[in-house]
């Protein structure tokens, strides 16, 4: 990898889990009124069609992972647990009031914080709760996100019961200098002993959530880290880059320092090597951070071009509207989007009033969709393609300009109605999106709001 290139496109830029992305949101002319007449929308021009999607935030963790970026709250106190439930539980509630018609659960996935915090009985009510108002598709997809360190076998089984078949474990690294800088101890034997109990007890995607770029990590340990994944050969792999944003509060990325970081030269050439180690392991890159074996449904999808992107990174299969229940959880009506307050008391006292605890959201339009389509296209197939009829927009000729700039720089090819990415280009996606990404453009951000893009 060329450092020069480097040099010139490691910037601060978006991830693209949605365009418009969330700082670029118009949250003035965005209400309740309006998300929920999108919602009642998309419900009836989808459900029966392709069915709906459920995210649920589980927000509580034993200790804290001084790498995180996500949304959390730091508890002992497992009597947090009921409560919660049963407010997602009225959430959901509160949804389905919109919907004219049964929902089909198609795709349901538990996020965090660590949903293995919560015990498996709380997590078997809380589907039970979430499926009783509900069909489950034929072809449902149902995961969550495993703790290595207090995942049991009576987790992996209660949940498999309600019809999970995959989970992905946040793994990160196994170098003990980078885990215990992270704050995350956890040995290999311990992912290795759930990952078997996963497959035990039938689980069919077993994925693996590593980081590069994380504090002293170097292309050693990163390489040690993907030699002992390949023992353990999940279906599935993040591969994600490490997103250093301290500025976010409350996410304690403070317990080590800046240079304590690799330097986006060399956290590219670990991308480099973990990726060719893969290749030759049998794993395909799919899209930006990801990898499959051509067995995981994430493989087929990028193989028929179904691969989509939202705000839960790649996902297998798109439907048009994805609900995000609890704290800080973000939805996808495909018309706009809105998130969920942040704090927990705020978030239950909402519920507890009958209101739809979202503060802020954005509602496309016609040229967010036109914007949008080019994203996705770019950020799941490397590729997009127009006519006169869907890229009309007066910018057409600056964006042609920031792309050919792309194009002497080899990373993408400009076609005579689109581009393609090439081989060269692929670790700039990011860079080639925002040439596209109009709302930034026009309002280049003041201060830093994006992680780096390598
Ligand atoms: C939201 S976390 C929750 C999963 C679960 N609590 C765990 O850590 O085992 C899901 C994944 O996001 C990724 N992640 C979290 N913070 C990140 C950051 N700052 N940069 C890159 N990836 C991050 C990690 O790989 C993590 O496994």
């Amino acid at each position: 990898m060329c450092s020069n290139l480097i040099d010139k496109y490691n910037i601060p830029g978006p991830r693209y889990t949605s365009y418009p992305t969330v700082p670029y949101w118009e949250n003035d002319t965005f209400s309740l009124k309006k998300w929920k007449e999108s919602i009642k929308r998309s419900f009836k021009e989808s459900n029966d069609k392709e069915g709906i999607s459920l995210y649920i935030h589980l927000p509580f963790c034993e200790s804290m992972c001084t790498f995180c970026g996500c949304n959390k709250r730091i508890t002992r106190r497992h009597e947090v647990e009921g409560p919660y439930i049963s407010t997602l539980l009225k959430e959901w509630e509160l949804y389905r009031a919109l919907f004219d018609g049964k929902p089909t659960i198609k795709e349901l996935h538990l996020g965090g914080g660590t949903p293995t915090f919560f015990s498996p009985e709380n997590l078997a009510a809380l589907i039970h709760g979430i499926v009783r108002h509900a069909k489950i598709a034929e072809d449902h997809e149902f995961s969550f996100e495993g703790h290595p360190n207090n995942t049991t076998r009576e987790h992996l089984q209660a949940l498999y019961d309600v019809g999970f078949r995959r989970v992905s474990y946040g793994v990160q690294d196994y170098n003990k200098t980078v885990q215990k800088a992270i704050h995350r101890v956890q040995p290999f034997e311990r992912v290795k002993k759930v990952t078997d109990l996963a497959r035990e007890i039938g689980y069919t995607s077993i994925g693996h959530d590593i980081i590069f770029g994380l504090p002293f990590q170097t292309k050693t340990e990163v390489a040690h880290t993907i030699e002992r994944t390949k023992e353990l050969s999940p279906d599935r792999l993040a591969f994600y880059s490490y997103a250093h944003v301290p500025w976010i509060k409350g996410n304690g990325q403070r317990g080590y320092n800046e240079a304590d970081l690799p330097s986006g030269e060399e956290k590219r050439m670990q991308y480099e090597i973990g990726k060719g180690m893969l290749s030759e392991a049998g794993y395909t890159e799919i899209g930006m951070d990801h990898f499959a074996l051509e067995n995981d449904t994430l493989y087929e999808s990028m193989e028929s071009q179904r691969l989509h992107r939202n705000f839960m990174g790649y996902t297998a299969s798109k439907t048009q509207l994805m609900i995000g229940l609890g704290v800080s959880s973000i939805s996808d009506s495909w018309y706009g989007f809105a998130q969920n307050v942040k704090g927990i008391e705020e978030y239950e006292h909402l519920i507890r009033e009958g209101v739809i605890p979202v503060y802020r959201g954005h509602i496309l339009t016609e040229e967010d969709e036109i914007i949008r389509k080019h994203i996705l296209n770019l950020m799941c197939h490397f590729e997009t393609f127009w006519d006169d009829d869907t890229f009309r927009f007066t910018e057409l000729p600056d964006v042609l300009v920031r792309l050919q700039e792309m194009e002497r720089d080899s990373l993408l090819e400009i076609l005579p109605n689109g581009i393609r990415v090439t081989e060269k280009g692929r670790p700039f996606v990011r860079n080639i999106c925002m040439s596209f990404d109009l709302r930034l453009q026009r309002h280049k951000p003041e201060t830093r709001l994006f992680s780096m893009t390598v």
